[in-house]
């Protein structure tokens, strides 16, 4: 979708309109909507209270085996989030947190100035970002390409519900390479907090009729309830509008892999810990208490924040997730809002290797050719801004450095 920030008004103007013409009573479906999930952040706010951890956990070896029982599965769909425990062993993830230090610091990372070019988080960020643009190390291709993960992320992929009418929206057992960043958050850092947010695409929900409007039928339609996060029916054919840092691909999970323990308080992940935050968002837009031209403060090309004027009803319901222990991961819906703490008040570095899961579709492996490209020439990933980082560092992954597994997830050989 091409649309720049200038001609946003008008384009909403017009699909209000257009919307108003469906006859859909969207103030008495949103008083329902809301009622309803009033009710889930009230659990939610009850339950962090206590102590208790709103992130569902599993264990990497019952995973792998098939043991997600029934009521596990059901809390994953509410929830939209998973902690996944041990998925790496120990041993493993000291050698890729020592390698990946290495590397950026033998290469000279923090002694080149900041580019500037990551606009995209600058309404988000709070400082200079401890987010690193570094894509090729080897341990990063090490840890994207790893078997473990492959077996993981089809168990995943798997709580969707990827199939309609006999067709496949995704193939939940393979897997699509998408190169993404790494976070070494410093102790003592008050940086590089990130407010309240969603990726993904911001506007694009309420503007693309082939893609979004067709994931959000069921609210378009005012019929909130029959809304299921998990239906991936076209969630690969929506049309997101070009920018740094957007993610273009289809992702059913986004996630990090911890290489260092990080708990509440060391600077690490908030999540509103509902699937049903950001369609009730969709419908809060679309109230006639919200400025004709608005959506909520939505911009194009920018993260879609969730902000007090407008969300503060769940707003309330942002929790800081467990405790992570090295090689523990976590995955969130790509529809899930998240946050980082603004404060690292731990005492140890709080460090993870971006990975989520982005199934095998066509929209992927569309993707997969550019990004391949970037690699072989150590460009940052296609996604994200063109800062180049790494075009001459030393000790580079390259495709010898690629698994049989890792070709096909990268495109670069046959399934
Ligand atoms: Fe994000």
């Amino acid at each position: 979708m091409q649309l720049t920030q200038d001609q946003l008004g008008a384009a909403v103007i017009a699909m209000k309109a257009e919307l108003r013409n469906k006859g859909v009573d969207y103030k008495s479906a949103f008083e329902g909507f809301s009622a309803s999930i009033k009710q889930e952040i009230d659990e939610i706010k009850a339950l962090d209270e206590q102590g208790a951890s709103l992130v569902p956990e599993l264990d990497f070896a019952a995973v792998v085996q098939g043991n997600i029982n029934d009521e596990q599965k059901a809390l994953i769909h509410k929830r939209g989030c998973v902690v996944v425990r041990n998925t790496f062993s120990r041993e493993l993830i000291d050698d890729w947190n020592r390698r990946i230090a290495d590397y950026v610091k033998k290469n000279g990372y923090y002694e080149t100035p900041d580019k500037g070019l990551d606009k995209y988080f600058s309404s988000l960020q709070k400082g200079k970002p401890q987010i690193l643009s570094v894509y090729w190390s080897k341990p990063q291709m090490e840890a994207r390409q790893h078997e473990n993960l492959a077996l993981l992320r089809k168990a995943l992929n798997r709580l969707w519900h990827y199939e309609r009418d006999g067709q496949q929206e995704f193939d939940p057992d393979r897997e699509c390479l998408y190169a993404d960043r790494l976070r070494q958050r410093e102790p003592g850092d008050n940086s590089l907090g990130l407010k309240p947010h969603i990726d993904g695409g911001s506007v694009e929900r309420w503007l693309d009729k082939q893609g979004f409007h067709q994931v959000y039928r069921h609210l378009l339609n005012g019929n909130w309830q029959d809304y299921d996060p998990f239906d991936a029916a076209y969630r690969t054919k929506t049309d997101e509008i070009p920018s740094p840092a957007v993610c273009s691909m289809f992702r059913t999970y986004q996630g990090w892999t911890a290489l260092t323990p990080q708990g509440p308080n060391d600077g690490t992940l908030q999540l509103i810990p509902s699937s049903r935050v950001v369609p009730w968002m969709f419908l809060r837009a679309l109230q006639e208490d919200v400025p004709p031209d608005d959506l909520c403060g939505a911009q194009a090309g920018r993260a879609l924040q969730c902000v007090p004027q407008w969300h503060s009803l769940v707003l309330e319901g942002l929790v800081s997730i467990p405790k992570m222990n090295p090689g523990d991961t976590i995955w969130w819906h790509p529809d899930l809002v998240h946050a980082v703490e603004d404060a690292h008040r731990g005492t140890g570095y709080s460090n993870v290797i971006y990975i989520g899961a982005a199934p095998y579709c066509d929209k992927n492996v569309a993707y997969l050719k550019k990004q391949a490209e970037a690699f072989r020439k150590g460009e940052s990933a296609p996604d994200f801004a063109a800062e180049h980082y790494e075009l001459a560092y030393q000790d580079r992954a390259t495709e010898s450095d690629l698994t049989d597994l890792g070709k096909k997830q990268m495109g670069l050989q046959a399934w």
